[in-house]
């Protein structure tokens, strides 16, 4: 194994709220299969995080299972990177408490994705959780010592919030925490919802044709790119013009796929119309769900096989984070057990 890969460390994660769709696997995964042979990566189903809104108990587990299988079917190797869910580590759970009581509560009110996500709900229906939110986030990067997080730019604030804190806690109990830097896709893209492509894809928006899901069959892929939103021009260039969105998310979507250089793309659709350019998509996107639900299916027909992943992804996971926790609570002064309960060491 190369050790020089060794020596920085990469961790991102996802939320199983619901299906991952092609904006994960453009914007996300497919920079984190780059990443794994370049880094010690850790990559985290965040569970903990998927109850900060209402949820379905079943769905979440079934969700769980689905999004890792989805992490090894777009190409996370096991044994390159650690995969694993965050609940399986209590460490997430007990140093986002250690953390809370040293954020101050306007650090919190500040996020946007706060401000949004509470404005989306009946005041009385949001939960102390989804103000601390970030705080968990902080806790997942810092008890890994990361030094690179690859995020979206919606996660940046929660990223800046977590240097913020490291760096509270260095200096208030002593250097502990590597400050982590967000790495920002430089090929990865950006990816809106069909429907309003003037919002980011989601995984939870309602829309029936606005995400396209990694295990949806083609012909659901083509009608929701068949029907996705455009406008009442001819010109497909890529654009910042918000009227000309829906084009500018096709034409991203299709060169994310293909690979191609901007100009190009604008030049192999010049004179040719919307229809033209939403078909080559359908075929683009579906050349390249075809294989990654192949092995989808193949990895969820092993019974038992994404459940062990999970497991030695913990085990790889709780070693290392044990060592952070275990110098936080020192230096916070909490009192070392004389000995531990039976099993636990
Ligand atoms: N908040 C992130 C999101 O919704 C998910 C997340 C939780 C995360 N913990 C993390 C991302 C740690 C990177 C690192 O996208």
């Amino acid at each position: 194994m190369d050790t020089a890969r060794h020596d920085r460390r990469v961790l991102s994660g996802i939320q199983p709220t619901g299906n991952l769709h092609i904006g994960n696997y453009l914007g996300a995964l497919l920079q984190w299969v780059r990443f794994q042979e370049q880094y010690d990566a850790f990559y985290c189903v965040v569970d903990l995080h998927a109850i900060t809104v209402p949820h379905d108990a079943g769905r979440l587990r079934a969700h769980t299972l689905e999004v890792t299988a989805l992490y090894l079917a777009a190409g996370l190797d096991p044994q390159r990177a650690t995969i694993f869910a965050q609940s399986h580590n209590p460490a997430h759970a007990e140093l986002a408490w250690l953390l809370t009581c040293l954020t101050p509560l306007g650090w919190l009110y500040r996020m946007t994705q706060y401000k949004d996500k509470a404005a989306r709900q009946q005041e009385e229906s949001v939960n102390a959780g989804l103000l601390g939110y970030p705080v968990l986030m902080a806790g997942d990067i810092l008890l890994y010592q990361a030094h690179y997080v690859p995020v979206g730019d919606d996660q940046r604030q929660h990223v800046e919030l977590t240097r913020d804190l490291g760096q509270r806690f260095n200096s208030m109990f002593g250097e502990t925490f590597t400050l982590p830097e967000v790495v920002n896709p430089e090929t990865g893209a950006r990816v809106m919802g069909l429907d309003e492509p003037n919002n980011k894809m989601s995984k939870s928006a309602t829309g029936e044709n606005h995400a396209i899901f990694l295990l949806d069959p083609p012909d659901l892929i083509r009608r929701k790119v068949m029907r996705a939103t455009t406008d009442s021009g001819r010109d497909i260039r890529f654009s910042d013009d918000p009227t000309k969105a829906g084009v500018n998310n096709l034409l991203t979507i299709y060169q994310a796929l293909t690979g191609g250089e901007r100009a190009a793309v604008e030049a192999e659709f010049e004179g040719r119309g919307y229809g033209d350019l939403k078909k080559a998509v359908v075929a683009a996107v579906t050349d390249t769900l075809a294989p990654l639900q192949q092995r989808y299916r193949e990895i969820s027909a092993e019974p038992g096989y994404v459940e062990q992943v999970l497991a030695d992804g913990a085990e790889r996971a709780a070693a290392i984070s044990e060592r952070t926790l275990k110098s936080v609570k020192d230096q916070m002064g909490f009192l070392e057990p004389a000995r531990r309960w039976p099993g636990v060491d």
